[in-house]
């Protein structure tokens, strides 16, 4: 059976970029693969969150895991922190990984424009974690959005180097994965670029209502097309994006036959996706909601999940130890001689 991982950042609550990119996937695959799921609580401490925060997000990110369907009786659920191994992999691997390429990586690179205050070494060497984190169980498939694809080709890259290095053929090279599809991007409502929890145009599983419909009638549109079968501006594209996800493919045609005769509305355009799109997350809302408030419930996946996680990636370390050259001295060599 094919091994799967992969982890979201416990950085704020999830929003339909996480799970039309990531999530929907996690829970399709659990029923067909050797599944690992985990928070990527490591990774979010590149933009320092406090203590009460941290511990919050991940609460949250995991109560979001459950209400969505992932199912921790087939799928192996964890928090990385919960796995040491994972750290001492991210550790040898970084033996191997050059500073060149690591400051050539576009999200790197993006970071260091947008927090010139705050380029830590974690930053620079988060794809190295992020390849760690996938190759402790050997994954071959990696459910992602497209903002994930660089990541990948590094963490593909890391694998093949540990290969080469040491003559064996050991690493699998994950793939990001989406169903034979082209990889996802959800777009934001706000123009351009995609919707993610730091750019502030999230619309979150765990948005009430009101909120929704505020910030859906709230998306940048224009005064409309002047001519039949016009393309598409950007900001326009996003919403009819948006609709091809959430809404029946009736409602989102009717849509598209108005814009091409000119006719469309864009307010009862929004109208409707804010509808659609809050029948879509209000039965999760609600499951957020009370899963949230079990945390006995809570406590118990995450133990459970890091014993099947640690038990998979010592497996791995130990193997990678072996091969690195690490040996145990041989106690009672002397015994024989006497
Ligand atoms: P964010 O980018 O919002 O901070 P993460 O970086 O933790 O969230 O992303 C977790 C998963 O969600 C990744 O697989 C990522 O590719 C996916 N993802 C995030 N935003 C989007 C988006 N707008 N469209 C598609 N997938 C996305
Ligand atoms: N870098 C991913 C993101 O920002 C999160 C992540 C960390 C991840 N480790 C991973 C995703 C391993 C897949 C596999 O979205």
């Amino acid at each position: 059976m094919e091994t799967v991982v992969s982890g979201i950042r416990s950085t704020g609550n999830l929003h339909l970029g996480n799970y039309f990119g990531a999530l929907k996937n996690f829970i399709k695959m659990q029923h067909e693969s050797n599944c690992y799921f985990f928070i990527a609580d490591y990774h979010s401490l590149t933009t320092h969150p406090t203590p009460e925060d941290l511990h919050g997000s991940v609460k949250q990110v995991l109560s979001e895991y459950l209400a969505c369907g992932l199912d921790p009786e087939v799928a192996t659920i964890y928090l990385q922190s919960d796995v040491p191994e994972v750290t001492e992999l991210y550790l040898l691997l970084n033996m191997n990984a050059y500073v060149g390429e690591l400051e050539r990586t576009t999200s790197f690179k993006d970071k260091v424009r947008k927090q010139p205050e705050n380029v830590n070494a974690g930053l620079l060497t988060y794809p190295v974690l992020m390849a760690a984190d996938i190759i402790i169980h050997n994954a071959s498939k990696v459910p992602v959005g497209k903002d994930q694809e660089q990541n990948l080709e590094m963490a593909r890259k890391f694998a093949r180097r540990f290969n080469n290095i040491y003559k064996v053929d050991y690493f699998t090279e994950p793939q990001p994965y989406n169903f034979g599809q082209a990889l996802i991007k959800v777009p934001g409502l706000d123009g351009t670029g995609k919707m993610g929890k730091s750019e502030g145009n999230g619309i979150f599983l765990f948005d009430d209502a009101k909120t929704i419909r505020k910030k859906v009638m709230r998306a940048v549109t224009d005064s409309g097309p002047t001519e039949k079968n016009q393309k598409m501006p950007e900001p326009i594209q996003n919403l009819f994006t948006i609709m091809d996800i959430v809404s029946e493919k009736e409602t989102v045609d009717f849509f598209k036959e108005k814009y091409n005769q000119c006719e469309i509305r864009y307010g009862d355009m929004k109208k409707q996706l804010a509808e659609d799109i809050i029948n879509f997350t209000t039965p999760i809302r609600e499951r957020i909601l009370e899963i949230s408030s079990d945390d006995q419930y809570l406590s118990k996946v995450v133990k459970t999940g890091a014993e099947k996680a640690r038990a998979s990636a010592s497996k791995t370390l130990k193997e990678v130890r072996e091969i690195i050259g690490f040996k145990p001295f041989v106690t009672n060599q002397y015994e024989h001689t006497k």
